[in-house]
């Protein structure tokens, strides 16, 4: 059977004290809805619908990169009449015979495993709920069972004494075949505490069909749990940053402290790595076998090749770090850059789309921009490539094994030759040729006997 996922997300999300659609809040960066609508196409959802209420625009302008596709379907609940009823606002795309399976768009965490539980508890001709057991389940509706069989939910502000003592509460995701959905949510009523069209209503409908109910648990609370306000959100976002610490833990990296890591994106490691404390990654960035990520790095959309190391406090972004590299401490390496195996960069250097040779070396104060380096160069102190002219930007070309001396300034366009070398201190404006030596400075007077100026 097929599968659709009905996502709600029309809430206005009040307490956000915010302008932008509750769903639209971010944890490790991207949309809560986004992370709902990955969940559900990692179940291999045929089609995804949104029911959206508010800032339609706005949710389908940020839902891209990725998110907007084919398969998502924006459904416009105008008034917030109940769960419901905004299932219903689905209903004229449903097929019978396909899975329908409810989802939250303030629900970010819930495992695909727990979902995939779900689909497999239920029966062909039944429905199955997702419940979880709860020490104080105030707020929750209440799973209803008689011998054990589940025969309804109630809701709390619906409730008897009797059953607010249950503590098996609904998490509200459920999943049931399309065309008993839309026969059970066309029958609802909103004569209720609330005055609003429950979708848990459907539960009492369906055993009264004598149709079997059938419940499935998540792992953790955490994977039920939606944000109401921005405190609620940042404990969504710990407790993902958990997750992350600790499937990279589970994959074989060493995290210092894996409570002081941020991942936002994918970060996907091999075997020896290990990552020292305040450490963030962002987009997508890989490190190989055997590489060391010092404290208080920032790496964004970056490849970090075999056995390199980056030192403490170093900037990263869209770039290639080769093997055996070293970077840092305090490197920005900015991007467009690569870094061959074996080469280095020091203290407050600076890389812009610039490439580094095989075994080359940059290891203090330097900014390199727009700038080819072949091998086994050294890149003296204080070496400025001044690739703008304020209004066009030019290329620096240094040939393997050149020498540049500290503290000069190499005007581009500018060519340095292989094993050509720079004296310190240059102003370097013409091309040096292979083997050659530049010198281009003010000449050194040495006055004797120079009396100092004394204070008057
Ligand atoms: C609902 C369940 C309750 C369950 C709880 C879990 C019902 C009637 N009750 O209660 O059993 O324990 O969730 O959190 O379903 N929404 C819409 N349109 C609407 C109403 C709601 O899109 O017209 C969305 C909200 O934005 C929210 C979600 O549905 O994301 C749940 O709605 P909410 O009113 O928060 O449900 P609860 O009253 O908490
Ligand atoms: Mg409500």
């Amino acid at each position: 059977m097929g599968l659709s996922v009905v996502i709600l997300a029309a809430g206005k999300g009040t307490r956000m004290r915010s302008s932008l659609p509750k769903v639209l809040h971010v944890v490790a960066d991207k949309p809560m809805v986004s992370h709902v609508i990955d969940s559900a196409r990692h179940l291999g959802a045929t089609n995804i619908y949104v029911v959206y209420g508010f800032g339609g625009e706005v949710l389908k302008a940020t839902l891209t990169g990725g998110s907007l596709g084919e398969d998502l379907t924006f459904v416009e609940q105008t008034e917030q009449l109940g769960t419901g009823h905004a299932v219903d606002q689905a209903s004229p795309f449903l097929k019978d015979d396909e899975n329908v399976l409810v989802l939250y768009g303030d629900v970010p965490l819930t495992k695909v495993s727990t979902l995939e539980n779900l689909l497999q508890v239920k029966p062909e001709k039944g429905m199955a709920l997702l419940t979880v057991n709860l020490a104080n389940p105030a707020g929750y509706g209440r799973i209803v069972r008689t011998d054990g069989k589940v025969v309804g939910i109630v809701e709390q502000k619906d409730a008897n004494p009797e059953q607010l003592t249950i503590n098996e509460a609904n998490t509200g995701i459920l999943l049931a075949n399309g065309g008993d959905l839309k026969r059970w949510l066309s029958g609802l009523s909103n004569e209720n505490a609330q005055g609003e069209y429950y979708l848990t209503d459907i539960i009492a409908a369906a055993h009264n069909e004598g149709k079997l109910i059938a419940t499935a648990h998540p792992e953790t609370e955490i994977e039920v749990e939606g944000a109401n306000n921005r405190v609620q959100l940042a404990s969504l976002e710990r407790a993902y940053q958990a997750r992350l610490a600790e499937d990279l833990m589970i994959a074989g990296a060493s995290l210092r402290d894996p409570n002081r890591i941020d991942i936002r994106g994918d970060l996907i490691v091999g075997s020896e790595v290990s990552i020292d404390i305040n450490c963030l990654f962002e987009g997508t960035v890989e490190l190989a076998n055997g590489v060391k990520i010092g404290a208080n790095c920032i790496l964004k959309n970056c490849s970090i090749s075999e056995n390199a190391e980056i030192k403490p406090n170093s900037i990263i972004e869209d770039a290639l770090i080769g093997e055996n590299c070293s970077v840092g401490p305090f490197a920005r390496i900015r991007p467009g850059t690569v870094m061959n195996k074996d080469s280095h960069v020091g203290n407050f250097v600076e890389m812009k789309k610039s490439t580094l040779g095989e075994g080359s070396k940059a290891g203090h104060l330097t900014y390199l921009g727009d700038t080819l380096v072949g091998q086994n160069v050294n890149i003296g102190a204080g070496t400025i490539t001044c690739n703008y002219d304020g209004v066009n930007k030019s290329q620096t070309i240094i040939d393997d094994n050149a020498f540049i001396g500290s503290n000069s300034s190499l005007v581009a366009p500018i060519f340095i030759g292989s094993t050509a070398t720079v004296g310190a201190g240059s102003v370097i404006a013409k091309d040096v040729e292979n083997g050659e030596l530049a010198v281009a400075r003010g000449k050194q007077r040495n006055i004797k006997n120079w009396p100092r100026p004394s204070k008057k």
